[in-house]
């Protein structure tokens, strides 16, 4: 708890009156209640809300659980006098007085560990996201740690993410075959957009090792970033492409020099639907001998 006290001590003086100050009254003078929990539930019984705890991990009796030590008041703070609306605690969420960086405080006091590392430095934290904007304490399962309702708590704020998957062609989030987590860390990490591996492709190949090579004859754009050509969260287009081919491969491939050079003339290579792929069916790379233009 000792963080908690520190970063509410740290705002104390820039903020006048009220709950805050009231609060931090009770953390100076360490007004924690002698009856623990028992002393909270006499009154908040009747919530289930509340006495969902019991039944969460947070409710359990183990060494570093809260209910080994100071009980409710590990995370609401000391009780003082609280006894209703006369005396403030520590509340989350975001009616909480308290910013997300204090109310995260609570949480990153004993959820310090190497695998929280990044969290400081994540658009999430930087963007006032909290912990509870993910995880729900007061249940017997946190949502987000479930696999089918993790992409649903991400999507309460990720619409266009949401809507992506929606589409004609999205990767398995629908069905919980895979969540966001899948590709991403939502504590942070150290890679761009928060990606599980160094880059976008490092993260693909995770499950399409397939399309890591080594190939003999290598397209350049798929070696670059798989992202040049596919959208990762969902497409209206097969396979999750930007666009559809032909109009994919002509955005860098003009269109002439290759009527020179194709077996059966300009007109099939333009209008054909799949056109581009019926001879260059090996476009990730090839590992034919005669697979320079990716036929084989
Ligand atoms: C691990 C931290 C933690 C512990 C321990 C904890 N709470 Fe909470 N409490 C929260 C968070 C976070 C919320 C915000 C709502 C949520 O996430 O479920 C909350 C919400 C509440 C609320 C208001 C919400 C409501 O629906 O009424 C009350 C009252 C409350 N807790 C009481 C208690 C009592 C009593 C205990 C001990 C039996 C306790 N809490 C233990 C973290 C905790
Ligand atoms: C004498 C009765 C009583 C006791 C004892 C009591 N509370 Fe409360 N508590 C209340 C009442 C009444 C409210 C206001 C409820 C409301 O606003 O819905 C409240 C509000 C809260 C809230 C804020 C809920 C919100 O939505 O803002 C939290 C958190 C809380 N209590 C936690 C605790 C904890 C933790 C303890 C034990 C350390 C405790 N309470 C002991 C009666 C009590
Ligand atoms: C007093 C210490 C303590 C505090 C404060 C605390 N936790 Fe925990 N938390 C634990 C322990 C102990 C576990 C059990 C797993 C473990 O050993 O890491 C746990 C587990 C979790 C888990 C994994 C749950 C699961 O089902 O596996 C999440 C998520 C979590 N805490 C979030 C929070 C959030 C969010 C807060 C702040 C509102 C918070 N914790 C505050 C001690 C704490
Ligand atoms: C953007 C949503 C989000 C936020 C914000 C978030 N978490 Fe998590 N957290 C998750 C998800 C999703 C998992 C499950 C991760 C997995 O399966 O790889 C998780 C797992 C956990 C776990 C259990 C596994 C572990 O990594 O130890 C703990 C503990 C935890 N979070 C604590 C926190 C704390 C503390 C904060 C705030 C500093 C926080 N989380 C903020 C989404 C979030
Ligand atoms: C198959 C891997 C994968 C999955 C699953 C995935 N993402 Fe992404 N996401 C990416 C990649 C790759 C990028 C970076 C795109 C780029 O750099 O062009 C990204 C970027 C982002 C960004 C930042 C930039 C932007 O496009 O908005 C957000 C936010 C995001 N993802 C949220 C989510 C959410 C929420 C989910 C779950 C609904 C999710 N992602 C599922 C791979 C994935
Ligand atoms: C409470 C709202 C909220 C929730 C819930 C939430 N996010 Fe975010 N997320 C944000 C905000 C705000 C940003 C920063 C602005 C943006 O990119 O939209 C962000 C950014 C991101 C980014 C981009 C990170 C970067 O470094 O570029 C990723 C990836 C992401 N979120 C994934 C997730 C995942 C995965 C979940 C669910 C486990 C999740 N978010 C849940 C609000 C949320
Ligand atoms: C966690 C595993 C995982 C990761 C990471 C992953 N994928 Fe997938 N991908 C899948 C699964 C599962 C499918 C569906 C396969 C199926 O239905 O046969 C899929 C399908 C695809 C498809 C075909 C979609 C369609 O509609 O035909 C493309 C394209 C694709 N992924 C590209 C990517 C790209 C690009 C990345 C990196 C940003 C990536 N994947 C990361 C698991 C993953
Ligand atoms: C130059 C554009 C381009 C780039 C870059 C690209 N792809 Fe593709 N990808 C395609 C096209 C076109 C298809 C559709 C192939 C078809 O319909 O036969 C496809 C299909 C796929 C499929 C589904 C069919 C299959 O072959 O398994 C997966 C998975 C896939 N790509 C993964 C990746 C990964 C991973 C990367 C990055 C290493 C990547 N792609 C980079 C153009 C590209
Ligand atoms: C993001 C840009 C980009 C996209 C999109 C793209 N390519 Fe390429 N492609 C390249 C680059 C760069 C090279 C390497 C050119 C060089 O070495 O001169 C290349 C090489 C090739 C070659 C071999 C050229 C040779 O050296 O003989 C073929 C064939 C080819 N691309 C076909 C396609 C097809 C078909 C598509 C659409 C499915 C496509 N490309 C989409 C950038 C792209
Ligand atoms: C009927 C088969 C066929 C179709 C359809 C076709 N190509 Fe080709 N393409 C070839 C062959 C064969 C070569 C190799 C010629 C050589 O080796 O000199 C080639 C060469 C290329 C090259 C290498 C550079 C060059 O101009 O020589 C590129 C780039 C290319 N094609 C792109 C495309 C794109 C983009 C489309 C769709 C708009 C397409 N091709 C459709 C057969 C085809």
């Amino acid at each position: 708890m000792s963080v908690v006290l520190v970063l509410l001590l740290g705002v104390s003086s820039g903020v006048s009156a009220d709950p805050l100050e009231t609060l931090m009254n009770k953390f100076e003078e360490g007004k924690y209640s002698k009856k623990g929990a028992d002393g909270c539930i006499m009154c908040h019984k009747k919530s289930e809300t509340v006495m969902a705890i019991f039944d969460g991990v947070h409710g359990q009796l183990n060494s570093k659980s809260p209910m080994s030590g100071l009980q409710c008041e590990a995370c609401h703070g000391p009780k003082g006098k609280h006894r209703g609306k006369n005396e403030p605690m520590v509340t989350f969420g975001e009616q909480s007085p308290l910013t997300s960086e204090m109310q995260n405080s609570v949480c990153t006091a004993c959820h310090n560990d190497t695998t929280h590392m990044a969290w400081n430095t994540s658009l999430h934290a930087e963007q006032d996201v909290s912990c509870v904007g993910c995880h729900d304490v007061h249940v017997a399962k946190d949502p987000v740690l479930v696999k089918d309702l993790e992409v649903a708590v991400c999507s309460e704020c990720h619409i266009s993410a949401k809507a992506d998957m929606n589409k004609r062609s999205s990767h398995p989030l629908k069905w919980g075959e895979m969540t966001c987590s899948s590709c991403h860390n939502p504590h942070g990490s150290m890679n761009e957009s928060a990606l599980n591996e160094i880059d976008v492709n490092q993260t693909c190949f995770e499950c399409h090792a397939e399309k890591r090579g080594p190939f003999l004859w290598e397209h350049a754009p798929v070696m670059e970033n798989c992202a040049n050509c596919h959208n990762a969260h969902g497409s209206v287009n097969d396979a999750l492409l930007n666009s559809r081919v032909p109009m994919l491969c002509k955005q860098c491939h003009a269109d002439d020099g290759h009527a020179g050079t194709a077996p059966s003339g300009n007109s099939s290579i333009q209008t054909g639907g799949q056109g581009c792929l019926n001879c260059h069916g090996k476009i990730h790379g090839s590992n034919h001998p005669s697979g320079k233009a990716f036929q084989f």
